[in-house]
């Protein structure tokens, strides 16, 4: 099967030919945490929405960790964050909950087929920011390899931590059926791109939080 979907409605749906230059995200303060996120709230479905987190360390050195958080609603089978705005040739982190495990794994591919287990970027999840709910779930995690990975031959690709990136996420209903890293994911139902401000996810005290959260 190839995933190759064309959904005109889904940009209907979001909005999301953004308009000029500005960034599609707002910054959140996570109490719970204690990081300072740039936020994007993605609709999935029509009056639902998953929202997307970064933060990142100010000053950001070369190759950068970053920390994301996702919360979806309970329908959320599965959802990806491409961090090079693709299904292919970039990080795919894609989360979901397994009963009460909220599960990363981290996926690449180079072809618009099910994406493969990658080690060319590690995530941890932290233990506070991370739960299931009745309502919810919800991952926060650092990644190592999502701020700079190669794309296609020799190329490589670096967000700017003082910028905006062109971000990407995919959704299914559909939950993978088991808590391994490497369980089958179901073809997306909706994918759909942003403009991530990265500038407004500065953190001062990023290494102390990530310490503070695992
Ligand atoms: C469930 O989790 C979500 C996401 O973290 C949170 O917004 C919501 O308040 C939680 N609900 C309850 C009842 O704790």
């Amino acid at each position: 099967m190839r995933w190759n979907i064309s959904l005109a409605y889904l940009a209907a749906l979001l909005g999301c030919a953004s308009e000029g230059s500005a960034a599609d995200t707002a910054v959140v303060r996570d109490g719970e945490t204690g990081f300072t996120f740039s936020e994007f709230q993605a609709a999935f479905v029509i009056g639902q929405s998953i929202k997307f987190r970064v933060a990142v360390p100010s000053p950001a050195p070369d190759k950068f960790d970053l920390v994301f958080q996702i919360v979806a609603p309970v329908s959320v089978g599965w959802t990806g964050l491409a961090w090079g705005a693709s299904m292919v040739n970039d990080p795919l982190t894609i989360g979901w909950a397994s009963g009460t495990t909220p599960v990363l794994s981290v996926r690449r591919t180079t072809v618009r087929t099910q994406p493969q287990v990658y080690d060319g970027a590690k995530v941890q999840i932290l233990k506070t920011g991370s739960k299931v709910n009745g309502t919810h779930w919800q991952i926060t995690a650092k990644c190592s390899g999502c701020s700079s990975f190669s794309t296609t031959g020799s190329n490589t690709k670096s967000l700017n931590p003082t910028g905006v990136n062109r971000l990407a996420f995919a959704y299914s209903k559909t939950k993978p059926n088991s808590a391994s890293a490497a369980a089958m994911i179901s073809v997306h139902d909706v994918y759909s791109y942003w403009d991530h401000d990265f500038s407004a996810a500065g953190n001062l005290d990023f290494d102390q939080l990530v310490t503070k959260n695992t």
